[in-house]
Formats: structure tokens, C-alpha cells, sequence
């Protein structure tokens, strides 16, 4: 017998595995509670879930200093053998001036729960330092107009102080929202492509519902791994499940949409494994595309699919994209540290008049086809009116339509 395939290597070699074992985690959690507190807004736990299952690895907690400016202006980590590991955003906890007081210099600080204010985790030899907003936005965004969305909500009200340090989590994150079963781990997702015999594993992140362009890209995929002679390549269809701006669709209804296209067979089931990403969105393009990817590195995959305009949207004050749709794939194809990983770079992909089905877009015959929007989606689904066939499988649709109706009627 053959020995199954090996998975490419988590960043730095080992996997963070940031949670306590079961035998420690009563004389942690009393320990935490004697700590200083501070307490996590949403996003920030989104974070802290993010950390502990290690799909930042080789990070085993918020950055300290030199993490941050190396993220910040490199993209990237150093690691001891003088290779870099691709990082590049900033995995930060602001406090504001109040609680750095409270910490003082202790040598430990516990991070509350944003809703139970029980301890989750806590936070050892922290260092705390300045919080320069303006900058940590312009060098991520490369904007600093009014109304980007992680801005708004995670960082102008935030405190003026970093906290770093290694972190213990007390306990596995989850949310009582019925999806946690979803949420698995970069070692369960591992776990399951070794089960399943992957000899390649591509990944495709999204935020949005799965229309028939989105397929496209991965049946392409598989279509081509096959040709190669990959045996069995297995893909990871891996929404985003933390904050995303308020317009996006919402986790749930993605995930229901998501079930109704392997149910109708848009997808292969059989090699097909749906999971929610954790990490909380920053809509910050090239930048964050080069997170995105990397966090996949950490769960197994070693295929990336990109298409039009990554972790993009429309720029907050003017009337264009925030970032040219091309970058984010050219970035990718060229980003220290995802060396390893192999991109796959796809054109855009838009409905065909002439094939009455989604089709990678020919600028020859540009008038044959049809882009369909959010914008557009949401005014069909509160007409009552159907998208063009073939641009949806019925049932997901019908998800959305549901989900869209309920909207408008609030
Ligand atoms: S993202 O913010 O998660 O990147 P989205 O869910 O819209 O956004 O997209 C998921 C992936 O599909 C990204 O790789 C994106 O580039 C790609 N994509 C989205 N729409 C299209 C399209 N019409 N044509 C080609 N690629 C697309």
C-alpha cells in the first residue's frame, strides 16, 4: 500500500495550538481571575479565536511591536532560520487609558468575554505600546477616507494603546449560533484531508453567496488538478465567518445558500469541505488577500483560487473600486512568504447572453455579457423578479430571496 499524501507545512513548521489542555484549564481560569481584566470587544475575540487554533501561526498571540511594524511594513514575519512567514495584517488588542493603567506591570492580564464577562484567555508578559490609528490604517488600507467598515467599527473608538503578548486560551471559541460545527480548526481540517486522501487541497475564500461564476472557478480548478494527474483534489470552500460591513449577507443565510449548492450538485459534495474561516474581514484588498491566503497555508491547502478583486469594495468617498481588481492576484502571485502556496489566478467571470450560463468574460464580445451586482441581486430578490437562468442553482437562490424579502419588510 501507498503511504497517503503529506499535507505542505503550517508557516514556521509547527502548528500553534494556543488552548489549554482540559487537565489545566480549572487552575487557569481560577488564575485569570485574580488577573488585571480587559475586556474584548466582538471583533477583538474573533481575533483571539483566530490565534488560538494557529492559522496566524507561527503567532501565538497580539503582536507585539516588532511584529507589528514587521506586518506593517514588510507583510511579513522573520523566522529564526532566516525565512519569513507571509503576515500581513496587523493582529492587534487596543486598550484605551484606563485599562493600561489598570495593567500597570503585571505580568499577566485576563481577556474577557465581549457578552459573559468570563475569562477567555490570558495574556503573559504583555507589552503595551502607542496606538498611531492614522498610520496602522493608511499602511493596511492605503486609505484613510471616511466609511471604511473595519475602521469605523473596530478602530476610530478604539484606545490609543496596543497590548501584545503570548496568549493561553482557556477554552475552544464558539458561538451558540448552530454553525459552530463548521468551525473547524486548521489540525481538524488537516485531519479531514487526510481522511478524504487529498493529494491537493485548494482553497476558495469568499463572503458572499456562491453564484454560478464563483463555480466556475472551482470546478475549473478541479478540472485542471485533474489533468495534472492529481488523483483526488479536494476542495476547501471556506466563507469568512467573522465581521463582515452591514450590508454583506449574513453568515447564516451564506451557509444555507452554501448546503444548497452541493445539495443541488453546483459543487461535488464528495470532494467538497465546507468550513467557516473564522477571521473577522478588513476589506483591505491586496493586503488582506495575502492574510486570506495564508491562513489557508495553515489548514492545509496548498491552492489558492483568486478572481476579480479580492477582499475589495467600493471606495468609501469616490465613485470606483477602493483597490484595482487585478492587484489582489498579482500581489498574491508575488507575495513574500506564500511561496509555497500556488496561486491560481482567474479573470472575471460574468453572465453570458449568448450561452445562458456565467462565463469568463471576453472583452471581443463585451456586450454579450451581463454583470450582476449585490445591488442588483438584492433588487431582483425584493421584486420578485429571477435572475437570468443559470446564474444561480434554483435553491440557493431561493435563499436568498427569502433572506432579502425578510430585509425589506423590516
Ligand atoms: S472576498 O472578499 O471574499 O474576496 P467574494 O466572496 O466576492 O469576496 O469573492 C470570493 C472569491 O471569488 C475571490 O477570489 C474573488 O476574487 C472571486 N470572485 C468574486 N466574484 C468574481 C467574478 N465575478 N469573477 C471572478 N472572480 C470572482
Amino acid at each position: 500500500s501507498v503511504s497517503p499524501p503529506s499535507l505542505i507545512e503550517p508557516d514556521g513548521g509547527e502548528l500553534v495550538d494556543l488552548i489549554v489542555p482540559a487537565s489545566e484549564r480549572a487552575g487557569k481560569l481560577l488564575e485569570a481571575q485574580s488577573l488585571p481584566q480587559i475586556k474584548l470587544s466582538k471583533i477583538d475575540l474573533e481575533w483571539v479565536h483566530v490565534l488560538s487554533e494557529g492559522w496566524a501561526s507561527p503567532l501565538r498571540g497580539f503582536m507585539r511591536e516588532e511584529e507589528y511594524l514587521s506586518a506593517l511594513h514588510f507583510n511579513c514575519l522573520r523566522l529564526p532560520d532566516g525565512s519569513v512567514a507571509s503576515m500581513s495584517v496587523p493582529i492587534v488588542l487596543a486598550i484605551d487609558d484606563r485599562a493600561k493603567d489598570a495593567i500597570a506591570d503585571s505580568s499577566a492580564v485576563s481577556l474577557v468575554h465581549p457578552s459573559s464577562d468570563e475569562p477567555v484567555a490570558i495574556l503573559r508578559n504583555p507589552q503595551v505600546y502607542k496606538h498611531n490609528k492614522e498610520e496602522r490604517i493608511a499602511r493596511t488600507w492605503g486609505c484613510t477616507a471616511p466609511g471604511l467598515p473595519y475602521v469605523e467599527d473596530a478602530i476610530t473608538s478604539a484606545g490609543n494603546w496596543l497590548i501584545g503578548g503570548e496568549l493561553e486560551v482557556l477554552d475552544r471559541i464558539t458561538y451558540g449560533d448552530g454553525l459552530d460545527e463548521y468551525r473547524l480548526s486548521p489540525a481538524e481540517l488537516r485531519a479531514e484531508f487526510a481522511r478524504k486522501g487529498a493529494d491537493a487541497v485548494f482553497a476558495f475564500q469568499l463572503r458572499n453567496p456562491v453564484h454560478n461564476g464563483h463555480a466556475l472557478l472551482m470546478t475549473d480548478t478541479r478540472r485542471r488538478l485533474l489533468e495534472e494527474g492529481y488523483k483526488n483534489p479536494v476542495l476547501l470552500l471556506h466563507p469568512l465567518g467573522g465581521y463582515t460591513k452591514s450590508d454583506d449577507v449574513p453568515l447564516p443565510t451564506r451557509m444555507a445558500q452554501h448546503a444548497k449548492v452541493l445539495e443541488e450538485g453546483v459543487l461535488d459534495a464528495e470532494s467538497t469541505v465546507l468550513a467557516i474561516f473564522p477571521s473577522p474581514m478588513l476589506y483591505a484588498g491586496p493586503t488582506e488577500v495575502q492574510w486570506h491566503a495564508k491562513g489557508r497555508i495553515n489548514a492545509g491547502a496548498d491552492h489558492y483560487i483568486v478572481g476579480r478583486d479580492p477582499a475589495g469594495m467600493g471606495h468609501p468617498t469616490a465613485d470606483r473600486d477602493l483597490y484595482d481588481p487585478d492587484h489582489g492576484k498579482r500581489v498574491l502571485a508575488m507575495a513574500p512568504g506564500l511561496e509555497k502556496l500556488r496561486i491560481l489566478p482567474f479573470r472575471v467571470a460574468a453572465y453570458d447572453k449568448s450561452k445562458g450560463a456565467m462565463n469568463f468574460f471576453d472583452p471581443s464580445r463585451a456586450s454579450d455579457f451581463v454583470f450582476i451586482s449585490g445591488t442588483k441581486m438584492r433588487a431582483f430578490a425584493r421584486t420578485g423578479e429571477s435572475p437570468p437562468d443559470g446564474f444561480m442553482c434554483p435553491g440557493g437562490w431561493q435563499v436568498l430571496v427569502k433572506y432579502y424579502r425578510e430585509l425589506a419588510s423590516q
